[in-house]
């Protein structure tokens, strides 16, 4: 019987994924160009479809974003600051960030001064809700192909988890700065490579059978997933967001604890083992003591140093609400529906039955 912790090795190795299929003229451009030389472009198609949630157009920046990360194979680095495809992704982001204030919606309290900066994001968070909560749907009533499927719609973002809200570090000062620190540290495992929660979720594909390398189902991801991604780089890209990243972490550690216990649960019906769990039942516990650090020592400690930021900080947490509402909705649908909620059905991703360690009860 193997320890866990040889079960943890992480079996996603750190390599630049292959470019995925276009899905329009406009990620068709990029991908034509990314593969050449980097060089001055010329003028990009028009966008054809939502800058947000849109096949072609949420590929299409996702590409040019992912040139921040870990690139793609083939790709040169250069490209990721050649002046003119930084001038197309600024183009994008412009009718990207309308449409994310079209979602986020106005602000209904007073966005000026720090108090209650804290209160009022606990007051977003722990609030009724519209009822669907996607971790109860998959908690009671969830196959295990929907517990695949979300796997996959996350991977994106949770084999790179902390990577964008990092790029905050050096913007912060004091006890922000601080706060921030503290739940990254943990993010990374505290410097522990089989501890981070990047690669905690590489074991948790495994575990579920499915390919646990970066970018492997980029072409399976909708434009609604990538979109969730492309926010929070977004705001990690710019300083002058700065603000919003913060509110963005804030919520993302204030809505963690319930579903990802939700989530271990689901894995434990369906006989997944203690390293398939892992990552969830990790953050039931870490999650409990950050959700008060990125409210109290990283929101507030923040808004209480720059006051300026408090309309931002408000404007990240309902910008990430909005846009994870429409996940839930998408997929909530897609599955009431009896279709897969990805670009492709489950059945044709999956590479592996996954790794059953008891009876599921
Ligand atoms: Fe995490
Ligand atoms: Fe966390």
């Amino acid at each position: 019987m193997p320890y866990l912790s040889e079960l943890l090795v992480s079996p996603a190795p750190a390599m630049a994924p292959p470019l995925p299929a276009p899905r329009g003229p406009l990620s068709a451009f990029v991908l034509e160009w990314l593969v050449r030389p980097p060089q001055a472009l010329p003028p990009a198609p028009a966008p054809v479809d939502d800058p947000l949630y849109g096949e072609d157009s949420a590929l299409a920046l996702y590409l040019c974003y992912e040139l921040h990360y870990r690139g793609f194979a083939g790709v040169d680095d250069g490209w990721e600051w050649e002046p003119s495809l930084v001038a197309l992704v600024r183009e994008l982001e412009a009718a990207f960030a309308a449409r994310v204030r079209d979602e986020a919606g106005r602000d209904e309290g007073n966005d000026q001064g720090n108090v209650g900066v804290a209160e009022r994001l606990y007051a977003m968070t722990h609030g009724d809700g519209d009822g669907r909560s996607l971790s109860r749907y998959v908690a009671e009533r969830g196959t295990l192909a929907h517990l695949r499927e979300f796997a996959i719609h996350r991977s994106c973002y949770q084999l790179k988890e902390a990577d964008p809200h990092t790029w905050a570090i050096p913007r912060l000062a004091g006890a922000a700065k601080a706060a921030m620190v503290e739940i990254q540290a943990d993010e990374y495992g505290g410097g522990g490579e089989h501890a981070m929660h990047q690669s905690l979720f590489a074991v948790t594909l495994r575990e579920l059978g499915l390919d646990p390398s970066y970018g492997a189902y980029l072409d399976q991801t909708p434009g609604f997933t990538l979109a969730t991604v492309n926010l929070v780089t977004f705001f990690g890209l710019h300083r002058r967001w700065r603000g919003a990243l913060v509110g963005h972490l804030a919520v993302f550690e204030m809505t963690s604890v319930e579903p990802m216990g939700r989530y271990a649960a689901a894995l434990r019906r369906f006989g997944i083992g203690p390293a398939g769990r892992h990552f969830y039942e990790v953050h039931v516990v870490a999650d409990a003591h950050h959700e008060t650090v990125a409210a109290e020592g990283l929101a507030a400690g923040l808004a209480a140093q720059e006051p300026a930021l408090v309309g931002d900080i408000l404007f990240g947490a309902r910008a990430i609400m909005a846009v994870e509402a429409t996940f839930t909705r998408r997929l909530l649908t897609a599955w009431a529906q009896g279709r897969s909620s990805l670009r492709a059905s489950v059945d044709s991703v999956v590479i592996d039955e996954p790794a059953v360690a008891s009876t599921p009860s």
